[in-house]
């Protein structure tokens, strides 16, 4: 059978390295979307609405000229060089056209499923974001792992083996561990703490919202990876088309609460206090969401979740040099808990590792 060399960038294969930046960019984004969101009292706070829209807004704007750039060039005839400008923007014209129809495919409304969620789920992860720690965060939202295995194995008929049912009983009770761990007091009681203007976290609050948002990460990567493997399509075009349909349902929420703005003020009320760690924020999730797109493409959904585990470490790490988050015995056996179990997780056996080299045309 042909023998087809994986894509690589300087000869490192393109899935290790996106697997390596996710968990980079993971954990720098919990500390960032942490920071941004507790380091400043809640009248002077930015609006995740906001931030969830310009993410989308950046993320398709970036996969659209990537998408454009990809347009098969084998087609436009012939080669351009030495061509008249008017012959080269009848060229562009051509791929513009193409490109279009490829974005505005019959099957485009796919995407409008896991864009919905995705846009739910990133409007969570700031709720989470400004009411636990970092590292809490971090190791709670470990539990998509467990929703991802579920949707994986309902939607993509994916078998799991015994050792990575019991892994994923242990990511449960590693995370439980760490949801009761010690020393979470409230400084400043919530009634109080609005009087005098100062950010105060709500712990369940944040549970319940990292709780949905590994639902949705679940079921919308899982689909994602459904409609990337089953169907044609280019990556980058089905990205375009992922932020598209996530124009409204990220719009949404931003017209309801500025109903009664008048238009002229709309731009400056949407951007009050978006500063520089807002913008952050949005960044790293720009680079995120195209990140999280490779690697669901060369690798896949399952892999993801251990990329993201190395994370934990990572973002525990520069909790404690940052915030002065104090590690308790009960947070280290429980996020101890929640590596070990990944690590059981990704041991697969002989015969699904084979079953697993799949082809990775870029
Ligand atoms: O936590 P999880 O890995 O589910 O987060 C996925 C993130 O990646 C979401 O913020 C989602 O908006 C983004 N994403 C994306 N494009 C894709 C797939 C996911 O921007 N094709």
């Amino acid at each position: 059978s042909e023998i087809t060399t994986p894509p690589s960038l300087w000869g490192v294969p393109l899935k290790h390295i996106s697997l390596v930046t996710l968990a980079i960019q993971n954990s720098t984004l919990a500390l960032i979307m942490h920071h941004s969101r507790v380091s400043t009292p809640p009248s002077r706070a930015y609006s995740a609405a906001t931030a969830v829209l310009m993410t989308e807004i950046l993320k398709g704007l970036v996969s659209l000229v990537i998408a454009y750039l990809r347009v098969d060039h084998s087609s436009d005839g012939p080669q351009t060089a030495g061509l008249s400008w008017a012959s080269k923007a009848k060229i562009s014209t051509f791929r513009l056209r193409r490109l279009s129809n490829d974005i505005f495919s019959q099957d485009c409304w796919k995407l409008s499923i896991p864009a919905i969620l995705y846009v739910i789920q990133n409007n969570l992860q700031y709720v989470a974001a400004s009411n636990l720690d970092a590292a809490t965060f971090q190791v709670t939202y470990q539990m998509k792992i467990l929703t991802t295995a579920g949707f994986s194995v309902l939607l993509l008929r994916r078998k799991l083996c015994s050792s990575q049912w019991i892994a994923l009983l242990f990511l449960a009770i590693g995370v439980g561990i760490v949801q009761i761990q010690a020393g979470e007091a409230q400084t400043v009681p919530a009634t109080l703490a609005a009087v005098a203007d100062v950010h105060t976290m709500h712990r369940l609050k944040g549970f319940l919202a990292v709780a949905a948002a590994c639902f949705t990460s679940g079921l919308a990567g899982v689909y994602f990876e459904m409609v990337l493997k089953n169907t044609q399509g280019d990556l980058w075009v089905r990205n375009v088309q992922l932020s598209l349909f996530s124009l409204l349902p990220a719009l949404a929420p931003l017209i309801f609460s500025h109903a009664s703005t008048p238009a002229v003020d709309w731009l400056s009320a949407l951007f009050r206090n978006f500063g520089l760690w807002a913008w952050a924020t949005v960044a790293v999730q720009v680079l995120g969401g195209l990140v999280t797109a490779l690697v669901i493409k060369y690798s896949d959904n399952i892999l993801k979740g251990f990329a993201t585990s190395l994370s934990i470490v990572l973002s525990f790490l520069a909790s404690v040099a940052l915030f002065h988050f104090q590690m308790t015995f009960t947070f280290g056996l429980g996020a101890g808990i929640v590596l070990g179990a990944t690590w059981l997780y990704n041991q697969p056996p002989k015969r699904a590792g084979l079953l697993r080299a799949r082809d990775s045309s870029f």
